[in-house]
């Protein structure tokens, strides 16, 4: 990585992880919480958000296969990994890494809102709305950030700098 700018700070991810986890704790109290991670770029961030969780809950994961370029989604998504969980009457969240054009969120909401869970939230880390082709909102929401390929804490560009701790912007 030639040129890269620190936008976030690990120790900033971390405070604002806090304050989700906190909201997430109030709002799905006495509740049959599912979080629903998307591979691969939301590992780390559900790793640090459901330990900062004060609840019991199920974890699982889900892959989507979209075909598009390395920057950009084209809309045409499938699932390459499904739940293995049974997620009737769930309350599942998806936590997602970015929502940037918002066509994965957008396909995401409607086939779990088709498959019998009781409701279906969105948490992403990053709110990137330079590029919003669809008019999603997510529930929960870490950082808006305006422009720029971020890298790092699970975020990748081509596979790579996913093990960085804090979160960058390549030049
Ligand atoms: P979209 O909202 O359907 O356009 O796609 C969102 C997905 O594209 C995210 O889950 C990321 O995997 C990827 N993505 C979008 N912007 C970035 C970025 O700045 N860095 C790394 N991955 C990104
Ligand atoms: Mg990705």
């Amino acid at each position: 990585m030639t040129h890269r700018k620190e936008v976030l700070s690990n120790e900033q991810i971390q405070q604002r992880i806090q304050e989700i986890a906190t909201d997430i704790t109030a709002d799905y109290r006495g509740k049959k919480l599912v979080l629903l991670g998307v591979l691969n770029g939301a590992f780390i961030f559900l790793a640090d958000l459901c330990r900062a969780i004060d609840l019991d809950m199920e974890i699982d994961f889900i892959r989507v296969a979209s075909y598009g370029t390395e920057t950009e989604t084209s809309g045409t998504i499938t699932l390459s990994k499904k739940p293995e969980l049974n997620l009737k009457d769930k309350e599942v969240l998806l936590v997602e890494d970015i929502v940037d054009t918002g066509l994965t969120l957008a396909w995401l909401v409607e086939y779990f809102n088709n498959c019998g869970a009781h409701s279906v939230k969105v948490c992403t880390l990053v709110d990137k709305q330079e590029r919003r082709e669809v008019d999603v909102v997510a529930d929960y929401v870490g950082f808006s950030i305006n422009k720029g390929f971020l890298v790092g804490y699970g975020l990748d560009q081509a596979e790579l700098y996913r093990n960085l701790p804090s979160i960058y912007t390549l030049k």
